[in-house]
């Protein structure tokens, strides 16, 4: 069962914690009390699947096409070919410093034995890219390699990853991952495009590409030209994972970057023929979040033909008909 927890005068200040040399960025970029009009979407038992029934299942479920199982927030696991794929893996308790936790908790923590061939990260963000997650999995499963944008390995690394173990992704450049698959790093606009002195992109979506079927899963980004241009020569783009939850003067104000909203998102897919839209990070941090009906009502009035799937935290969805 779901419920829906809202309260306008939830008062919130959300940071990250850290550990390792350098440290992923705060989700607020400074200390500040505010009033979110907090969105407390699911609570703690929200979970369709969790703990070990859902790793046995991530683990042991064979298909063609795609699986792909929602972790919370960007996180969502993705199984095509055997290859087993976690993008924003956020598999850690978290506390911001005025005390709020999340809003409900991790499926499954690293320490539980996570099956997992390539753990991809988008960007910096605690609620992306958590070394509270990413270490203990580090040491516990030595299969598990990490992607994450090239200008942040050093994070890993820093923190002890070996770097043999840690491949930076550069917009356009194709990686090439077992079981013939393909990821294709695609520039991120979180809230504008931000680049290091290099030239290559602090934030990025992917596309996880296998003969048949495309998963692109967009990262934290707003909608831009450059976006759907690259999106369109990608094609097919057969499901896209989006990020819903906007942003606003408020958020702003409060250092929170903006991302794409749900309309923006429901335009997006239709812009790029997704065959399959999945609206996500909302529901686990509450001065964050948005309402994924808005999503739905997007694509039934902009794209009534096209399909989307509203996931619950730990449902599998597969995707093609292929046996
Ligand atoms: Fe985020």
């Amino acid at each position: 069962m779901i419920l829906l927890c809202l309260d306008a005068n939830f008062m919130t200040n959300v940071t990250s914690r850290f550990i390792g040399g350098i440290k992923p960025r705060p989700l607020i970029a400074y200390s500040k009390t505010i009033n979110l009009n907090g969105f407390c979407g699911v609570r703690m038992e929200c979970w369709y699947k969790k703990g070990g029934a859902l790793l046995a299942e991530i683990a042991e479920t064979k298909s063609g096409g795609a699986l792909l199982w929602f972790l919370g927030q960007m996180g969502f696991a993705v199984k095509m070919s055997g290859v087993i794929v976690y993008f924003d893996p956020f598999l850690n308790d978290f506390t911001d410093e005025t005390g709020a936790p999340r809003c409900y908790g991790p499926p499954f923590t690293p320490e539980d034995g996570i099956e997992a061939d390539y753990f991809v990260c988008t960007h910096d963000h605690a609620d992306h890219l958590s070394l509270e997650t990413l270490l203990p999995q580090a040491r516990r499963n030595p299969r598990t390699r990490f992607i994450v944008p090239r200008p942040l390995t050093g994070i890993l690394t820093g923190a002890g990853i070996d770097g043999s173990r840690v491949s930076g992704a550069r917009a356009g450049d194709v990686l090439e991952l077992d079981g013939g698959l393909t990821l294709t790093p695609v520039a991120a606009a979180h809230d504008v495009y931000r680049t290091d002195e290099n030239g290559d992109h602090l934030c990025l979506g992917y596309l996880l590409r296998d003969g048949e079927t495309g998963v692109y899963h967009a990262g934290d980004t707003v909608v831009t030209p450059l976006l759907v241009e690259t999106l369109r020569k990608l094609k097919p783009v057969n499901i896209a994972i989006l990020p819903v939850n906007g942003g606003d003067w408020e958020r702003s104000e409060a250092g929170i970057t903006g991302n794409m909203t749900a309309e923006d998102a429901a335009k997006l897919a239709r812009a790029i023929d997704a065959d399959l839209a999945v609206p996500a990070h909302y529901g686990l941090l509450s001065g964050n979040s948005a309402n994924p009906a808005f999503f739905a009502e997007a694509m039934y009035r902009l794209c009534p033909s096209k399909k989307y799937h509203i996931f619950a935290p730990g449902e599998c969805f597969r995707y093609g008909l292929y046996g």
